[in-house]
């Protein structure tokens, strides 16, 4: 990381705890988490499971954390979770499902990572003998590489519907769940209290250092809790961390609508980059996909060039980046980052093999 890093648009874990957060981490009642004597923890555990609509919860380091112990529970070696084609569970979580529970993840084809009863219905009809057993239905709310898209509510209701009457649990990836929350205005239970599972991450849009919180019915947390030693997650003071997860929902959930207006302004400037475009027709939250092969630069050049001026965006692939809105970025900062990019673009169309070619 360059020492002029400034604007870090990699992702929302990039937020840094600020001053009012370390004051409230500092000033922590704290006990021994394993065995329950945690009061911040504790109280945080009731807050999000209150707030999911949900029995109990449980505070983890983090939402991988969250996702394998909740997969860890509901499945067996050889049963199989639906889950859209681009799912965190699929691709980044070094196929955990496999280690850890034995099971496959089949990729469901989705739309921008929202896929619908009738897509489920499909999927899980025609069983065979040499089937594997169906047995959890993933979403994420909201897709992360879905560039931020929002289930809707009545979509998610029926999925839970086929699921159920399945006899399938579910299970929603809700690291960024409140960006959900905030962009549509419908509460997190109203989304996640008919879910088996359920989880939500502090480390990002929110801005705390560490940790995700796991919320589901109290017999779901009992064998959770299990898995929670077994990983090696169980903790002793966390009271430091949850306090900075109570910190973060008192103070840095409502304000997620800046980042959604930052991202669709960065959204709206890119595509205004003569050879830059955009992948989503829309930008509801605040992550943003982009390619830019038009440009005649790779995106790792892109990435190169703008880290020498203390700007980062992330790169997908040779032609596609990812930059993510959040507590640490302004509006200005989004204003700076896009000028950047609009100037290295101009340079390169103007560079006399490229004028030549013209
Ligand atoms: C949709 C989704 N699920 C899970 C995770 C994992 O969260 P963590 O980095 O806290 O382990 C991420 C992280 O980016 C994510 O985007």
């Amino acid at each position: 990381m360059p020492a002029n890093l400034h604007i870090d648009l990699v992702s929302d874990t990039a937020t840094l705890p600020g001053i009012a957060m370390r004051e409230a981490m500092a000033k922590a009642d704290v006990g021994d988490e394993q065995r329950g004597e945690d009061p911040s923890t504790n109280a945080l555990c009731e807050r999000v499971a209150d707030l999911l609509g949900q029995e109990a919860a449980m505070f983890l380091p983090s939402g991988i954390m969250c996702n394998q112990i909740a997969i860890a529970v509901h499945c067996r070696r050889g049963d199989e979770i639906l889950a859209s084609e681009n799912a965190h569970i699929i691709g980044s979580e070094g196929a955990g499902a496999a280690v850890f529970a034995g099971s496959l993840i089949r990729a469901l084809p989705s739309r921008k990572g929202i896929f619908d009863a009738e897509d489920l219905t499909a999927a899980l009809s025609n069983p065979r003998p040499k089937s594997p057993r169906s047995r959890l239905v993933n979403i994420e709310q909201t897709v992360n590489r879905g560039g931020g898209s929002i289930w809707p509510r009545g979509t998610l209701q029926e999925v839970v519907n086929v699921a159920q009457s399945n006899g399938l649990a579910t299970h929603m990836d809700g690291a960024r769940l409140l960006n959900a929350v905030v962009a549509s205005g419908i509460s997190a239970s109203d989304y996640a209290q008919d879910f088996n599972s359920v989880w939500l991450d502090l480390s990002k849009g929110l801005g705390c250092p560490v940790g995700g919180v796991l919320a589901g019915s109290r017999s779901f947390m009992e064998e959770a809790w299990t898995w929670k030693y077994r990983f090696g997650g169980g903790m002793r003071q966390s009271g430091i961390l949850a306090a900075a997860g109570l910190y973060a929902l008192d103070h840095n959930v409502d304000r997620l609508a800046e980042d959604h207006e930052n991202a669709k302004r960065l959204a709206r400037r890119l595509s205004e980059i003569p050879g830059v475009r955009l992948e989503f027709d829309d930008t509801p939250t605040n992550l943003v996909f982009f390619d830019v092969a038009g440009t005649g630069l790779s995106a790792e050049v892109i990435c190169e060039e703008l880290l020498g001026q203390g700007i980062r965006i992330g790169v997908e692939t040779e032609s596609r980046m990812r930059a993510v809105t959040h507590l640490d970025i302004s509006e200005s900062d989004v204003d700076d980052a896009v000028d950047a990019l609009a100037v290295l673009v101009q340079q390169e169309g103007t560079t006399p093999s490229n004028a030549a070619a013209g």
